[in-house]
């Protein structure tokens, strides 16, 4: 064997080593981990523009409920904002990238931008709305989860669900 060809098929290992590294082993299937991982990513799109939207909300509300919805907003975003690190580490424990850009999070989710003129009411409904829609996104990835034994996924979107049913509850009853 030539230098050249050594050096090739030791390149080779190396290679296939860091493929091996590179791939998770934790007895779930790619397919099915890229399913999960596709869906956290909607979600954490999701739950980032959310979080931005009642960020706007928080400073721009007016009107006679301004102190009571500026402060709820703020526990909610502040909580959003923990939320969207751990529905990424997850992405990354499953063994993908997980988006973190504007760009990205923009093309992913399905939560539309907020206006900042609208009256105190209009943005509550739009949040309720938006925390819907996230909803939505969640329950459709708990399926593949489940279907997978994937538990913590399931168990981190069991929490999810629950943190945003809650604050559906609590936006909704401004509006009665
Ligand atoms: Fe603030």
């Amino acid at each position: 064997m030539n230098y050249t060809e050594n050096m090739t098929s030791k390149d080779m290992v190396k290679e296939k080593n860091a493929d091996l590294q590179k791939d998770v082993n934790i007895g779930l299937k790619k397919p099915d981990r890229k399913r999960v991982a596709t869906g956290l990513s909607h979600l954490l799109a999701d739950t980032y523009a959310l979080m931005i939207k009642t960020h706007n909300y928080h400073w721009n509300v007016t009107g006679p409920m301004f102190k009571q919805i500026h402060e709820l907003t703020e526990e909610q975003y502040n909580e959003m904002f923990e939320a969207i690190d751990e529905i990424a580490e997850r992405i990354r424990a499953l063994g993908f990238i997980a988006p973190g850009s504007l760009g990205a999070f923009s093309e992913l989710t399905q939560i539309r931008s907020g206006n900042s003129e609208w009256g105190a009411a209009e943005m509550i409904q739009d949040l309720v709305n938006s925390h819907e829609t996230l909803v939505r996104t969640a329950r459709g990835i708990t399926e593949a989860a489940s279907y997978m034994d994937d538990e913590a996924t399931a168990d981190l979107l069991t929490n999810r669900l629950g943190v945003h049913e809650k604050y559906i509850w609590m936006l909704r009853s401004f509006l009665k």
